[in-house]
């Protein structure tokens, strides 16, 4: 049985990995503080390491435990708007832990390595699908620190040949078909969770950034993925890494603007989203989507979910039924018997406002 460790493994995108793991006869391992995540997200077989990627014993105590046939790597900071008011901490922490990480992993003879990086590598978008050539300047400094990360994983692979796939995801979206995971971040800064706690009257009218950028209804337009298919793209990467290593942009190659979105939302839920626009916000591209034929062509990535509507229905289906995230008791236990009782004092905060892609 092939072991995996997973870094963030209790976050959004990285629980949704566990659990294909899981169902696909692998034995994972965690590594989480758990800052963002829940241990209700995974399941009761899965250890959880509650512990820091920046704590050189406790990587080494989960290695010990190995050999792994892959290492995962989802644990960062990853507000974008954040990382401009602390762009110290962003990048001590977020490049600190991952190179700290990658040393282990180097010192433990892993050989294969997926890092979650970012559309926010890349500089000036334009209009027209982002491929993986486009210039590189990020955006913010999340951004440079993953940028720092794929670096230095370039040269992991050139000096010790720990091979790796960088994964630029653009927007993860929606949860888990089977309504047992979902999106539950404190704050939420994610469109689709914030219009839909708008349309369950969970949090005031939003507010929309800009109605005056050159798209078809002049408000910004993003590229979603569904967080299943984008859970499969990593077992498709990491495929890839028996021969070399890749880089691939994640995406579907069809953007939807804000408008769309809260259209679609309505449409699902039969509620009025009620909204404002407000100003642009500096730093917002008016368009951003992924050219994502590397991907599909050369590691046979096919996604299945990965429409606007199945987005937001799984989203939906989620958020309604659990008001308070994995604060709410019974997501996991119903599906797994023996999952571990939930932190009923974990509750979502509501009330923040759409911050943009991470
Ligand atoms: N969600 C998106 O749309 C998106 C887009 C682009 C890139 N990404 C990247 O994908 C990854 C996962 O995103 P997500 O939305 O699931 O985020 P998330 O915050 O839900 O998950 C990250 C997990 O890592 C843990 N963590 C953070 N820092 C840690 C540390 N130093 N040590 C141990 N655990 C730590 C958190 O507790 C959390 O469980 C992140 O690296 C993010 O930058 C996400």
């Amino acid at each position: 049985m092939a072991r995996y460790l997973v870094s963030g493994g209790a976050g959004y995108v990285g629980s949704h990995l566990v659990d294909l793991l899981v169902r696909q006869g692998g034995e994972v391992v965690v590594i989480d503080n758990l800052r963002q995540g829940h241990r209700a997200a995974l399941p009761h077989a899965v250890e959880l390491i509650e512990a820091d990627i920046a704590d050189t014993d406790a990587l080494d105590d989960a290695f010990e435990s190995g050999p792994f046939h892959a290492v995962f790597h989802f644990a960062a900071l990853s507000l974008v708007g954040e990382s401009m008011r602390q762009p110290l901490r962003y990048l001590r922490e977020n490049v600190g832990g991952g190179l700290t990480l990658i040393d282990a992993c180097i010192r433990h003879n892993v050989k294969r390595f997926v890092l979650s990086s970012t559309a926010n590598l890349f500089s000036d978008t334009g209009t027209g699908p982002i491929a993986e050539h486009a210039t590189i300047a990020p955006g913010s400094p999340y951004g440079e620190s993953k940028l720092i990360i794929e670096r230095a994983l370039h040269w992991a692979d050139t000096c010790h040949g720990l091979r790796s796939a960088c994964l630029r995801y653009f927007n993860a979206a929606g949860s888990d078909p089977e309504g047992r995971l979902g999106e539950d971040h404190d704050p939420e800064t994610h469109l689709i969770p914030l219009v839909i706690d708008t349309a369950l009257g969970r949090r005031p009218p939003l507010t929309v950034f800009g109605d005056d950028y050159p798209t078809a209804d002049g408000t910004c337009v993003r590229d979603y993925v569904h967080v299943s298919d984008l859970a499969h793209a990593h077992l498709c990467a990491l495929r890839q890494l028996d021969t070399r290593s890749v880089t691939y942009n994640l995406g579907t190659g069809e953007g939807f603007s804000v408008l769309q979105v809260i259209k679609a939302v309505e449409q699902i839920s039969g509620r009025r989203v009620p909204y404002r626009i407000g100003a642009r916000r500096p730093g917002d591209p008016a368009t951003l989507v992924a050219a994502s034929t590397l991907i599909r062509t050369e590691a046979n990535w096919h996604p299945k979910l990965t429409d606007l509507t199945t987005i937001v229905k799984t989203a939906h289906t989620w958020r309604a039924a659990h008001p308070l995230g994995y604060g709410d008791r019974g997501v996991l236990e119903e599906a797994r018997p023996g999952a571990l009782p939930l932190d009923p004092t974990k509750g979502r905060a509501l009330g923040t406002q759409y911050l943009g892609a991470s």
